[in-house]
């Protein structure tokens, strides 16, 4: 048994951000909120996107990297200082993620640690539209969003239909100024999101489909996006198949790579696709024993291997191409990246605890033990 779930328009092409309001009109929404970054902000990318609505919207534009209760209960005071019948995330997936959680809290109130993970949100909130402006976290196309305790620094993961966007306008033109950093860590983290959709527990001849197409489209122009930043081809490629990755895992699930990520982003703010780059390697390592034929089906659809290499050697070619992979787009390593050794050691136990604890572990086709969760955390260190 599978249940599908999707964003009921997803509207796809160069320029179709400028069809926001044809979209909100179509969904019979009038008064939307833009839920924006300071920076979009200042680009002017958030005015622009009031103008194509008409003029005379309100914009909340203090989301923060890895959105933080604190930041989602600022844009909730904001939005009921009027009347807003549905949200729209404009920016990468910190601020769609802040969208999503003040289109819950602004139906159903209390606390977001309430809606933590298992918790199911599945009554709705206010309308999501989503116009991501990376490819990406894929938010635009999944029924989930992570916020930060900022008392604790956990990364919670809350899931639901409510999270789900009612439509989502896929541009890939607002990607063309992405830096090369930014372009490599939001591709890598949707190549994590499609492989893991595949080799998850929970996967389906549905999102398999998509999760297939996405790891090829995105290993054949992830360099290329990253070299050439102004390659169309590739950059509309990239976005498509981040879409597809978010809609994969939306309906299959992350594992193990996710589940160890959240926490080294929340306890060393090291970005969300930077983390999963530093794990996948190790982990795919780790996995691959346990599942070697869908394994050897990533390396053969991303056509890493001719199509006739058996399972074994095909599976050994992915993982010495992942790590070929994070080399040339110049990921760093935790201690690269000026993480201090002590401290990430002495993190080890609470992050082990926070990975179990979020259940994308156990979506692995191998379920680690917590010691196994802390000596890949050495190893990639
Ligand atoms: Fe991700």
């Amino acid at each position: 048994m599978a249940q599908i779930v999707l964003p009921r328009i997803l509207r796809i092409g160069g320029g179709v951000f400028a069809q926001a309001n044809d979209v909100l009109g179509t969904l019979g929404l009038k008064k939307p909120l833009i839920v924006t970054d300071p920076f979009l902000r200042k680009q002017g990318l958030a005015d622009r996107l009031v103008e194509t609505l008409g003029g005379n919207i309100r914009v909340f534009s203090e989301t923060v990297p890895d959105p933080t209760v604190a930041a989602v209960l600022a844009g909730l005071e904001f939005l009921k200082r009027d009347v807003h019948d549905c949200v729209i995330g404009l920016g990468g997936g910190s601020a769609i993620d802040t969208a999503k959680a003040i289109a819950v809290l602004a139906v159903h109130g209390g606390k977001m640690r309430d809606y933590k993970a298992p918790h199911d949100q599945s009554a709705p909130g206010l309308p999501i539209v989503a116009i991501p402006t990376t490819a990406g976290t894929g938010s635009e196309s999944t029924r989930f969003t992570i916020v930060t305790d900022d008392e604790t620094g956990e990364k919670m993961l809350c899931i639901g239909l409510a999270y789900l966007p009612i439509a989502a306008l896929v541009d890939f033109e607002l990607t063309l100024t992405k830096p090369m950093r930014l372009t490599a860590d939001t591709g890598i983290d949707s190549l994590t999101h499609a492989i893991e959709a595949y080799v998850s527990r929970r996967a389906n001849p549905f999102s398999d489909m998509l999760a297939l197409t996405a790891m090829r489209t995105i290993r054949k122009n992830i360099e290329t996006a990253c070299s050439h930043p102004q390659d169309r081809a590739a950059r509309e490629a990239m976005m498509l198949a981040a879409t597809q990755a978010g809609l994969a895992f939306s309906n299959s699930s992350v594992a193990l790579v996710h589940g160890m990520s959240r926490p080294i982003g929340a306890r060393f703010h090291v970005p969300h696709g930077l983390s999963n780059a530093v794990l996948l390697p190790a982990v795919t390592e780790f996995s691959v024993g346990s599942a070697v034929r869908r394994y050897a089906d990533c390396a053969r659809t991303m056509e890493i291997v001719p199509t006739e290499t058996d399972d074994e050697a095909a599976t050994e070619t992915l993982v010495s191409d992942l790590r070929a992979l994070n080399r040339k787009l110049q990921v760093p390593t935790p201690k690269e990246y000026g993480i201090d050794r002590r401290a990430w050691m002495e993190s080890i136990p609470v992050m082990v605890e926070q990975a179990i604890a979020s259940g994308s572990p156990a979506n692995n086709p191998r379920v680690p033990t917590a010691s196994e969760i802390a000596a890949l955390y050495e190893t990639v260190f």
